[in-house]
């Protein structure tokens, strides 16, 4: 009797056996925990979209933080929304901006134990919501670059450890690694918003950011969803200028390209699991149609099995705190 030869099962029978063979793990410091700071407020505003996160003051935003170190969270990228907006976006590289603020403060707070990084961008600072330096109806790409160079210099100075540029401008990466070792600060690290699809995924976001785009939509320089071999040469343009991590954004409907990343690439991947992920999970859980905790572990599961080193999720501190329960899940 020959059949069957191979019984896989085995492997599964017992929890014990489970967990030696079990592929990937996922540890709280695998998480980067996105938090928007305001200006302006004196108590935080919940963001209707996305239950159980805040507009924060630089107050609760320290809590928050706080809270996430306790439970293992090491890693925080930083959204500024400005109390005020011009056409350029200057409140993006004003030494009191309010991103530079929170930056102080939570270096002030918690020393080298949070690793900060701050997000690049002009649309949450800009009175017209685009990423960059508007003409006409198009983003001006190397004026552009003039004003993420003087935004990576005022977080830098403001105690960033790593500049994230979500921009996807042409040569944005190449532009802030050179102004950043020009100005002293060559050992901060950078993590490109690599390949950033134009995606609908991002609604809540642009509602708790305020940096919806007034006139047209972003797909001038964005990504098409439907590429997946441009997110390769996105990637190796970035680490040619210098990029030290490369990031996939948003994560679930593209977890092809996070692993043509990881295959093709020498650095580490990060995946963005966007605010419309999370609104989705949060929605059907609160309808009791989903069971949140075990859906969430599988989606996070399901990010690094992809090939995703670290996963940007507004869901941190909550999977952080429930990890150590995992393995009981499954
Ligand atoms: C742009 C930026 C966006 C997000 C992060 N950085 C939005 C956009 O391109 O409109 C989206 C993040 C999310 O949806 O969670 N600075």
């Amino acid at each position: 009797m020959t059949f069957p030869l191979e019984r896989p099962r085995r492997l599964r029978s017992r929890p014990a056996l489970r967990r030696l063979v079990r592929e990937t793990r996922i540890a709280a410091a695998d998480l980067i925990y996105p938090l928007f700071v305001r200006e302006g407020i004196d108590e935080p505003q919940p963001i209707e979209a996305m239950p159980g996160q805040s507009q924060h003051t630089l107050d609760s935003l320290t809590r928050e933080a706080e809270a996430a170190l306790k439970v293992g969270v090491q890693s925080f990228v930083l959204f500024g929304i400005p109390a005020q907006k011009d056409a350029r976006g200057s409140q993006a590289w004003a030494d009191d901006g309010i991103v530079q603020r929170a930056l102080r403060q939570l270096r002030d707070a918690f020393g080298p134990d949070a690793l900060l990084i701050a997000d690049l961008c002009l649309c949450e600072y800009s009175d017209h919501g685009h990423c960059g330096v508007l003409e006409g109806e198009t983003v001006a790409n190397d004026k552009t670059l003039e004003l993420y160079q003087r935004i990576a210099v005022a977080q830098a100075a403001a105690g960033a450890d790593v500049i994230a540029p979500s921009g996807m401008m042409d040569g944005q990466v190449g532009a802030i690694r050179t102004v950043l070792d020009r100005e002293g600060f060559s050992d901060r690290a950078i993590l490109a918003y690599a390949a950033k699809y134009a995606s609908a995924f991002y609604g809540p976001f642009r509602e708790a950011a305020g940096s919806a785009p007034r006139v047209g939509d972003r797909r001038g320089y964005q990504m098409d969803p439907a590429n997946g071999q441009e997110a390769v040469r996105e990637a190796r343009l970035d680490i040619d200028e210098g990029a030290d991590i490369v990031m996939v954004k948003p994560a679930l409907a593209y977890l092809d390209v996070i692993r043509a990343l990881a295959d093709s690439t020498e650095v580490p991947v990060a995946a963005y699991n966007v605010s419309g992920e999370y609104a989705m999970v949060k929605a059907a859980a609160a309808n009791g149609w989903i069971d949140e905790r075990r859906v969430l572990r599988e989606i996070l599961l399901g990010i690094r099995r992809a090939g995703a080193q670290m996963i940007l999720t507004y869901h941190a501190k909550q999977a952080a705190a429930d990890i150590p329960c995992w393995d009981e899940l499954g």
